[in-house]
């Protein structure tokens, strides 16, 4: 069973090691997300304790997917936009566990972050994802729209250069 769940920073603090385990599996399995491989547990977990201060500080929106009753996927909303821009949020760090994909996780996970967004008066989303990575269709999926590529903007988590590619999807 699929819940979705949005934690506040004491709740974040308290799911570091299953996030950090998540994160870990997703870079080190290839996922371009900020970080190079290897990209041990405890390197993501001092990621995380800065999340749960952007938490605290009302700077960000973390949603966790259980399934099972254990954290198997999350996404962010940034929240912390410029004064002009008080309807738009950034979509960041959507994963999902190597073992669990394919179940509808980030499908939930999505589109609780839109409900989540059009709650906190976010009508405007944003994100970019690695070019040619599954992520890039499953968001075409799920009705966002591409902007354009920009060749070689990051890095693989093996060092290979990644293009990148930005959506945006418009909810009211
Ligand atoms: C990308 C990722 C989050 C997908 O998670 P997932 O839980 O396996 O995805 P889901 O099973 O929920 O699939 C989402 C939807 O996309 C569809 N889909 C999956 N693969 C697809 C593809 N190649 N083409 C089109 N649609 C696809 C699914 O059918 C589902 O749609 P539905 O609900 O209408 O059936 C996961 O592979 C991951 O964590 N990758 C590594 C991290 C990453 O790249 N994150 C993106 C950062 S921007």
């Amino acid at each position: 069973m699929i819940e979705i769940l949005q934690l506040e920073e004491a709740a974040t603090l308290a799911a570091i090691d299953e996030l950090s385990s998540l994160f870990s599996q997703c870079v080190d399995g290839g996922a371009s997300m900020g970080f190079m491989a290897p990209f041990p547990p405890e390197q993501a977990a001092v990621y995380w304790f800065e999340v749960a201060k952007s938490v605290g500080r009302n700077d960000l929106i973390l949603l966790v997917a259980r399934l099972n009753g254990r954290i198997e996927g999350t996404v962010q909303l940034g929240i912390a936009t410029p004064p002009n821009q008080p309807h738009r949020a950034d979509i960041k760090k959507l994963m999902v566990s190597p073992a669990a994909r394919g179940h509808g996780l980030s499908r939930a996970l999505m589109d609780a972050a839109e409900t989540t967004a059009l709650k906190a008066g976010r009508s405007l989303l944003v994100l970019d994802t690695a070019t040619g990575e599954p992520a890039e269709k499953i968001y075409e999926h799920l009705g966002w729209v591409r902007s354009g590529t920009i060749p070689n903007y990051a890095l693989f988590p093996d060092g290979r250069f990644c293009d990148t590619t930005i959506f945006y999807k418009q909810l009211a």
